[in-house]
């Protein structure tokens, strides 16, 4: 089994940018991390800034093998219609994560694009709602 990790726009400063909100582990250390707990499971780890990379990387999913996505979208969840019709597009399960509760923040993080067309979503468990992803995602895909 072969998951992709895939983190959008801001992800590369986690450890860095607001610590008391996302935590002070790097995404580095988060991803060396999902490897450790699953031992038995490949993982493709992937972050990006920008939009249309993200998208053209879910397109890519079935292409490349992979049997499902952990996402931690950033913003992009709450306004990328396009990101939502790439998810949508694929077979394989997408599941959202977000290191912070979302919807104990702002309003405008209560809302998700991509929410309705993703497996399941992991929110406000720090680098803990990978790894239940992570958990969740192989389960369900070995059953
Ligand atoms: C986030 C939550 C988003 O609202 C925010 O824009 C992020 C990170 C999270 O992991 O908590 O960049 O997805």
């Amino acid at each position: 089994m072969k998951l992709l990790i895939a983190n959008g726009p801001n992800l590369n400063l986690t450890g860095m940018r607001e610590p008391q909100i996302y935590g002070s582990d790097t995404l580095a250390t988060i991803n060396s991390e999902i490897m450790g707990k699953f031992p038995d499971v490949g993982f493709e780890f992937f972050q990006t800034n920008s939009e249309g990379e993200l998208i053209d990387k879910i397109q890519s999913v079935e292409k490349q093998g992979l049997d499902g996505v952990v996402l931690n979208a950033g913003a992009l969840t709450h306004y990328s219609i396009a990101l939502r019709d790439a998810i949508a597009a694929i077979k394989k399960p997408v599941v959202e994560v977000h290191l912070s509760q979302v919807f104990a923040r702002e309003e405008f993080r209560r809302k998700s694009t991509i929410s309705e067309v993703c497996k399941g979503t992991i929110t406000g468990f720090g680098k803990f709602s990978y790894f239940a992803a992570v958990f969740a995602l192989t389960e369900s895909l070995r059953k």
